[in-house]
């Protein structure tokens, strides 16, 4: 289905199949309606009770990190009524002091010096075996071989899970995130995973590990240990939220630099401007495109009034082009001035996982760089179908075959 904002005027339309690119339409939305009272998603599947009554999208950066900053007005409990049916209770939709003690829990495990320790000991040797697996094979899909397993194992190895659950986990993980198009397999996948968690739950309650799964159950507030039911919770989260974002977002900076050749070939030269290409590539193709909140009362933005209840669907993907912060912001350009995206959100939900995102992203190239040389894209990779970035809300590749040699 398409929508027009304008038929009398431009006929510029959203795919909200996602198959062609939003950002045309993003433009001409910020152009001529940033506080938009109407909807990106196709809500004619949903039942009548489920459709949202009102519903606005913000597409400028300026409305968009005001809507971040201001977590009393924009609120985000209406979770617990989305991806709360399927995860339970997240951090995603706290509030006040219980988002403050549920993320002071777990932000120590994801700040950048805690981090660095698992670059040596987990981070680099997973990426490194995954590249040494296709080395010598001359062409890969890098979607398959790479760009999903890498967090894939990193994530898994950071839990705790023993390796031999690796497929297992992987499974349920492309299950779980599958929710959007297969929501059958998305639930029994949820529900498969909470059986398994909770066994490694009381495993750890029965002796504890030096993992994230252990330190949840180590945690306490105010004195007391969190339930299963909130680990649990947490670590369904982090699939969707660590895992699904990351292997998005290095999709979409290896396809960027795979069809800027030029700038590949910096990259591959001088690894300091990897930092700058992997900002970049988040501001340019966003891997999640925006997020929802909810009113809690009147207030005006951009010189209308926005109901209280009412739905906001935060177009980051939208305020990452914003041409009033960026110049030539269509353009993608890992040597651009540095200047904060807003591609991991901002206030108190700010991405917690961004660090070990950029970390991960990082040494996964490194690792690729090191051990493979003349990487191209595989113009025909014989099935008719172009590479290409797609998806609305959820973008990257549809696949990445690619040509290289190895490296010496
Ligand atoms: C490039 C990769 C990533 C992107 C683009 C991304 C993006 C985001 C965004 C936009 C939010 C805010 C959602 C909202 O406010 O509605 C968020 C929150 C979160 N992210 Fe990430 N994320 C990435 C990687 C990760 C990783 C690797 C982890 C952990 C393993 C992680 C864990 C979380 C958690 C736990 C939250 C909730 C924080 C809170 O509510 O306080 N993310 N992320």
């Amino acid at each position: 289905m398409t929508l027009r904002t304008d038929p009398d005027d431009q006929p510029v339309a959203l795919d909200t199949t996602g198959e062609t690119s939003p950002y045309p339409f993003f433009e001409y939305m910020r152009h001529t309606d940033p506080v938009w009272h109407g909807s990106l998603a196709d809500h004619s599947q949903l039942p009548e009770e489920l459709r949202p009554d009102d519903e606005w999208v913000l597409f400028g950066y300026d409305g968009v990190f005001q809507a971040f900053r201001d977590d009393r007005i924009f609120t985000s409990a209406a979770y617990d009524k989305t991806i709360g049916l399927v995860m339970g209770h997240t951090i995603l939709a706290m509030g006040g002091k219980e988002h403050h003690d549920h993320r002071n829990l777990v932000a120590k495990a994801f700040r950048a010096t805690a981090l660095e320790r698992w670059e040596p000991s987990v981070i680099g040797p997973i990426c490194d075996r995954l590249v040494d697996e296709i080395k010598n094979d001359g062409q890969a899909d890098l979607v398959k071989a790479l760009t999903f397993e890498f967090p894939t194992r990193i994530i898994a190895t950071l839990l705790g899970l023993p390796p031999e659950d690796l497929d297992l986990f992987r499974r349920l993980s492309l299950d779980l995130i599958s929710i959007p198009t297969d929501i059958v397999a998305g639930l029994n996948a949820a529900a498969e995973l909470h059986g398994y968690f909770l066994e490694q739950v009381e495993q750890r309650r029965r002796q504890l590990t030096d993992d994230i799964i252990g330190d949840l159950v180590a945690a306490e507030i105010d004195g007391e240990k969190l339930t299963d039911e909130a680990i649990i919770a947490f670590l369904r989260l982090l699939l969707p939220a660590g895992l699904e974002t990351t292997y998005r977002s290095s999709g979409n900076l290896l396809y960027l630099l795979l069809s800027h050749p030029e700038q590949l070939a910096m990259v591959y030269q001088d690894r300091s401007l990897i930092a700058g290409a992997i900002e970049e590539g988040l501001r340019f193709e966003t891997p999640l495109t925006m997020v929802m909140r909810t009113t809690t009362e009147d207030v005006e933005l951009g010189g209308k009034t926005i109901p209280g209840g009412a739905q906001i669907d935060l177009c980051m993907g939208s305020a990452n082009r914003d041409e009033n912060r960026w110049t030539d912001a269509n353009t993608f350009d890992i040597r651009r001035p540095r200047q904060a995206h807003i591609a991991f959100a901002g206030g108190i939900h700010m991405c917690l996982g961004m660090h070990l995102a950029r970390l991960e992203t990082r040494v996964m190239l490194n690792s690729l760089f090191d051990r493979v040389k003349d990487l191209a894209m595989l113009a025909d990779d014989g099935t008719g179908e172009e590479s290409r970035i797609v998806g609305l809300t959820f973008r990257s590749p549809n696949k990445l075959p690619v040509t290289f040699s190895p490296a010496a």
